[in-house]
């Protein structure tokens, strides 16, 4: 099944090229090793079968057979502070593709709603609150300039239970639809978002976007970083990426960190 994987047209006149695997451990991983082997890309590798997938801050990324991970490796030269800004074009592309799929999909129990995707901070994709997809960036030195993978997982038919913050997928939602479809729509965002982005000259513009299609913008948040925490109201993002929280005294940039809203933000909840 696994062997249907393809890009999309956009991704295709891109000039990306894709690497599909049965199983892999973590996308992120095997192509991060094809970095470092000479490939420079943009190549993408995808499955729908990640045994071992990692996320942010080291941890695990729990995918169901029939989820999609996919990864895209590029070897480019940009400044650090700049790179920092590349997940945000991928949220948006996660949350272009979930929006495209729903669309054109079947959405079970006749009068339900299209799912409303929203972006939270730094670059998971929500779906009715609860997260859906989730992206991890990696950046590795190599040869004067930077290997960057993208990886990306994106709940289609499952998503972990009794997890913090709650997850869901696709299917719970309703929508019936395929991992490889996904992926079509993945990488046709993706060869969308990413030269707007223009190695990260178009951050600003991209800014808008994502704070337009944003969770929680003006309300209540509260960011844990750490041992650290600091509460007050979601305003905005900055040029380098960072959140801004107004504090009621002072606008605060935070680069790093677990984002709770609302009621759970007064919790001041562990994860
Ligand atoms: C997060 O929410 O912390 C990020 C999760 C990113 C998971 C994806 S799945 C494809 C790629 N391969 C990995 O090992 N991780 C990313």
């Amino acid at each position: 099944m696994s062997r249907d994987f393809a890009l999309g047209r956009r991704a295709l006149d891109s000039g990306a090229r894709l690497m599909v695997l049965d199983t892999a451990r973590s996308t992120n991983e095997a192509l991060m090793q094809c970095a470092r082997e000479g490939e420079r890309g943009p190549l993408w590798l995808v499955t729908s079968n990640q045994s071992g997938g990692h996320g942010r801050r080291n941890r695990p990324w729990i995918s169901a057979k029939g989820n999609l991970a996919a990864s895209i490796l590029e070897v480019m030269d940009a400044p650090m502070p700049m790179l920092a800004t590349l997940g945000f074009a991928a949220g948006l592309a996660a949350q272009t593709a979930l929006c495209t799929i729903s669309d054109g999909a079947s959405t079970g129990a006749a009068g339900r709603n299209k799912p409303d995707f929203r972006l939270k901070w730094p670059n998971d994709v929500l779906a009715e609150g609860a997260k859906i997809a989730g992206i991890n960036l990696e950046v590795e030195a190599r040869e004067g300039a930077q290997a960057v993978v993208v990886g990306i997982g994106i709940n289609v038919v499952a998503a972990p239970s009794e997890v913090t913050p709650p997850a869901t997928s696709l299917a719970a939602l309703g929508v019936s639809t395929s991992a490889e479809a996904v992926f079509a729509a993945l990488s046709d965002a993706w060869a969308w978002w990413r030269p707007l982005w223009n190695l990260g000259r178009g951050f600003p513009l991209l800014r808008n976007q994502w704070l337009s299609r944003a969770s929680g913008l003006g309300r209540r948040v509260a960011i844990r970083s750490g041992a650290n925490l600091i509460e007050g109201i979601f305003a905005g993002i900055d040029d380098q990426g960072c959140l801004i929280v107004d504090t009621g005294e002072h606008y605060v940039p935070i680069a790093a960190g677990d984002v709770y809203f609302g009621e759970v933000a007064s919790m001041r909840a562990e994860p």
